[in-house]
């Protein structure tokens, strides 16, 4: 026999070999720990997982992610298990499995193994990509500046919102909110973190800033290829116009962090980058650390703040009721405790995050044998086993919608469900636990404010579009139409 065929035979067995291995081993751990399997996802290709690949990359492709997550777990429960390439899956749901994955038994689980390493070339370690030590020393870089109420004046978010209204039509014509949202929020963003701002909204935006968000948006499109094809295959991601992107972008990076080192004394303590400098003096890791910051300034708070006014231009009622509650502020300044007080505000914002949340789902890896208090047996109230190795999905758009703790009207939008509801593992639009959104006050505060700044300035709103909410995942959980709507002077 030729070596052409001696060497893929024994990769074969190999590999044939570790199923078998596994499959012994897990059922030991099953029995050691009294656990049952949890249901399981029909697949055609139960030991390589190649069409469930397949599935997921066309669901991920026309937005149908989320829906096709909640039909499965309607039919199979809150959590089951599959294969995909060669990896075992567990899918859940269930907010007691979901806080043991991400608080009560958070060092056994990691997204290093999922995350690290890929793209390197454009962006290296960091917080988003990190596990143990080095993600504990990412997140105390950051976590004093977003910590301290340093925002709490919202002085430059005013500046940029006073010069956002100015693009609102008065005439009853009609605009699309999103992109405009979204200048807003990213002329703060890169102001908050550079020092700097793209001034997207004003006509002397800079021409280095200019190049660098289209070299982000490119180069972001070519990280999406390498995620996927994950550490070993990204070798055939091989375009040439990706490579001068990532140059584009450690230029500008650069030069705002060799400034940063060089201010010493002189530092804004309200830049983050700044005060980061004043942590690790090592340029090549404030690059990379700032970078894996600026990947969530771009899109989020604008989206969620767009889907609110997605939500209010179609319940008059609502919109009244918050606007009623926004004029008893009266002429006072608007902080943080001010806007934090108005529980209407929340309601509505909670509403909004429960039926589209930014973030619908976030992967970990086991790293070692473990178990999950729920999902198997027949009645789904057993234990499970985690063999290390299985990769858990999180699903937090499944869990907002989990008809068991919100009731039957889960489909509707009703802020009013607030009222006698106190969830705490059962709502994590900024997820939970040691990894927990950095950003979360800010970009709370930050939504409030803007919403009520256009609800003191416009008294009615209406909906231009009636299509319904057509959801791409690409900027969180955003509508593929934008948000088209009038809004009417006070
Ligand atoms: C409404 C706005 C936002 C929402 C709903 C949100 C939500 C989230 C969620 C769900 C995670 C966990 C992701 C995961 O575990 O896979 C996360 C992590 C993170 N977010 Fe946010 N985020 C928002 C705004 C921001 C902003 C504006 C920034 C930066 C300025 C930011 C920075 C981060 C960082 C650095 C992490 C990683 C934390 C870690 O792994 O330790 N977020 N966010």
């Amino acid at each position: 026999m030729g070596l052409a065929f001696a060497l893929p035979l024994a990769a074969l067995l190999a590999f044939l070999c570790k199923v078998l291995y596994s499959s012994l081993s897990n059922r030991n751990g099953m029995r050691k720990n009294g656990c049952s399997a949890p249901p399981k996802l029909p697949q055609k290709d139960p030991v390589l997982g190649l069409d469930e690949f397949v599935k997921w990359a066309r669901a991920m492709g026309d937005g149908s992610i989320i829906r096709m997550f909640r039909q499965r777990h309607e039919k199979l429960g809150k959590t089951f298990q599959g294969v995909m390439l060669g990896t075992n899956q567990i899918y859940t749901m269930d907010s007691k499995n979901i806080q043991t994955v991400l608080a009560l038994d958070f060092d056994s689980y990691g997204l290093e193994p999922l995350r690290g390493g890929v793209g390197e070339y454009l962006v290296g370690k960091g917080i988003q990509t990190s596990d143990g030590p080095f993600h504990k020393y990412s997140r105390s870089l950051v976590r004093p500046t977003f910590a301290r109420n340093n925002f709490a004046n919202f002085a430059s978010l005013q500046r940029h919102v006073d010069e956002f209204m100015g693009h609102i039509p008065r005439d009853s014509s009609t605009f699309d909110i999103q992109p405009l949202l979204q200048r807003l929020f990213l002329d703060e963003g890169t102001e908050f973190l550079f020092g700097e701002s793209a001034k997207s909204l004003s006509p002397e935006s800079p021409q280095e800033m200019n190049e660098f968000l289209n070299a982000h948006e490119y180069a972001m499109r070519g990280l999406s290829i390498r995620l996927q094809l994950g550490k070993t295959l990204q070798v055939l991601h091989q375009d040439k116009k990706w490579f001068e992107c990532c140059r584009v972008i450690h230029r500008f990076l650069d030069r705002h962090v060799y400034r940063a080192l060089e201010l010493q004394e002189m530092r804004d303590k309200s830049v983050l980058l700044h005060e980061m400098a004043r942590v690790t003096r090592d340029p090549l890791d404030l690059r990379n650390q700032i970078f894996h910051i600026f990947f969530d300034v771009k899109k989020n708070i604008s989206t969620i703040v767009s889907n609110v006014f997605f939500n209010l231009s179609r319940h008059p009622k609502a919109w009244q009721k918050l606007r009623a509650e926004v004029l008893e502020i009266g002429d006072d300044e608007l902080t943080v405790d001010v806007l934090k007080s108005k529980i209407y505000l929340r309601w509505v914002v909670n509403e909004t995050f429960r039926i589209m949340p930014l973030a619908w789902a976030t992967a970990r890896l086991s790293l070692r044998d473990t178990l999950l208090p729920h999902g198997g047996g027949p009645k789904g109230t057993e234990p499970i086993f985690v063999p290390k190795g299985t990769r858990i999905l999180v699903n937090w758009a499944a869990l907002h919608m989990d008809r068991d703790y919100w009731g039957d009207d889960v489909e509707e939008w009703r802020p009013e469900r607030w009222q006698d509801k106190k969830p705490t593992w059962e709502f994590l639009p900024f997820s939970g636990g040691p990894r927990i959104c950095v950003a979360q006050q800010l970009a709370l505060s930050q939504a409030y404010y803007v919403i009520v700044r256009l609800m003191r300035e416009f008294k009615n709103i209406e909906s231009r579009d009636s299509r319904p909410f057509d959801t791409t995942t690409r900027l969180g959980v955003s509508n593929k139409n934008g948000v088209k709507i009038v809004l009417t002077p006070a």
